[in-house]
């Protein structure tokens, strides 16, 4: 039999609320057509708090100043699937055109610095970690900076341990023997592959100032949530955390449409790459 929670309808005016709170917190767009993704992500922080259904936490979120159930909310309601070496042509792209490039380039300072923005619980930036290790960059400088808004996938992240279901999407059999230990049921990723990478939230509506210059950003499946405008502004701000001539590597569905003033594109093989002009 459905819950109470989950039969309840969410009122037209809650709905509008929770899609501008989620907007004005993140600049996820969620459409008109979302009610089943509010309900299933937001029932089990409704059972949680003891309340009855959808409609009461928007009253208790309206009343009461509760940043950390609104925090909950908004994280409930990003999507962080992802898996190892998702999409490949883009890791072997990396591999035979960007780190020869870089070997050459970088040959004095032996010195990297990777960005994986919008990590989710880190697999991203792991992929690259262990692509670097077996490609011979095991003793240079290699700095991996893995960023999500959600604080909850960034904890996971750190953790660098994975599930069965998990180690099996994307990830080859060589590379789980040689790199991940046994613990328990779940896989920990050794120290080795741990130590090039740091995980942090960053909310990349955000100033990126701070961070950079990078050789390669990846901003991969995330810029689809996003309107025009938001999506314009991160671009400008991803082309200004990037060496000239470094990579930035977006998702199949994602494109850099109107920021030809800040990226050549180039064709590598089956992958898309936006080269910072
Ligand atoms: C679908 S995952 C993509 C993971 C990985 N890049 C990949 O392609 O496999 C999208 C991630 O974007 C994050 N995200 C959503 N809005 C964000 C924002 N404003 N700033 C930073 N990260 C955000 C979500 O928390 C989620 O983990």
């Amino acid at each position: 039999m459905p819950s109470q929670t989950s039969s309840v309808e969410i009122h037209s005016n809650n709905y509008k609320f929770l899609q501008d709170h989620v907007y004005s917190h993140t600049g996820i767009v969620l459409e008109h057509d979302k009610h089943y993704l509010f309900e299933s992500r937001l029932t089990p922080i409704v059972k949680q708090l003891g309340l009855d259904s959808i409609n009461d936490l928007c009253a208790l979120l309206l009343a009461t100043s509760r940043p950390e159930i609104s925090r909950k909310v908004v994280e409930a309601m990003t999507t962080n699937e992802t898996y190892f070496f998702r999409d490949p042509a883009h890791y072997d792209a990396i591999r035979s055109v960007l780190l020869p490039q870089l070997r050459h380039d970088r040959g004095s300072t032996r010195k990297l610095r990777f960005w994986s923005a919008a990590a989710s619980t880190g697999q991203e930036a792991y992929s690259l970690a262990m692509l670097l290790l077996e490609e011979g960059f095991g003793d240079w400088n290699v700095q991996i900076l893995g960023t999500d808004f959600s604080s909850q996938v960034v904890e996971r992240a750190k953790s660098g341990k994975y599930q069965q279901i998990e180690v099996n999407r994307g990830l080859p059999t060589t590379l789980l023997v040689k790199y991940f230990r046994r613990a328990g049921v779940d896989w920990q990723l050794t120290d080795s592959v741990r130590r090039m990478v740091n995980f942090e939230t960053v909310d990349l509506r955000k100033s990126m100032g701070a961070l950079g210059p990078f050789d390669l950003v990846f901003c991969r499946n995330v810029m689809i949530y996003f309107d025009a405008a938001t999506k314009k502004g991160i671009l400008k701000q991803l082309h200004g955390t990037l060496f000239k001539g470094g990579w930035l590597l977006l998702g199949g569905a994602e494109t850099a449409f109107g920021v030809e003033e800040w990226f050549d594109k180039q064709n590598l093989g089956a992958a898309a790459v936006q080269v910072a002009r």
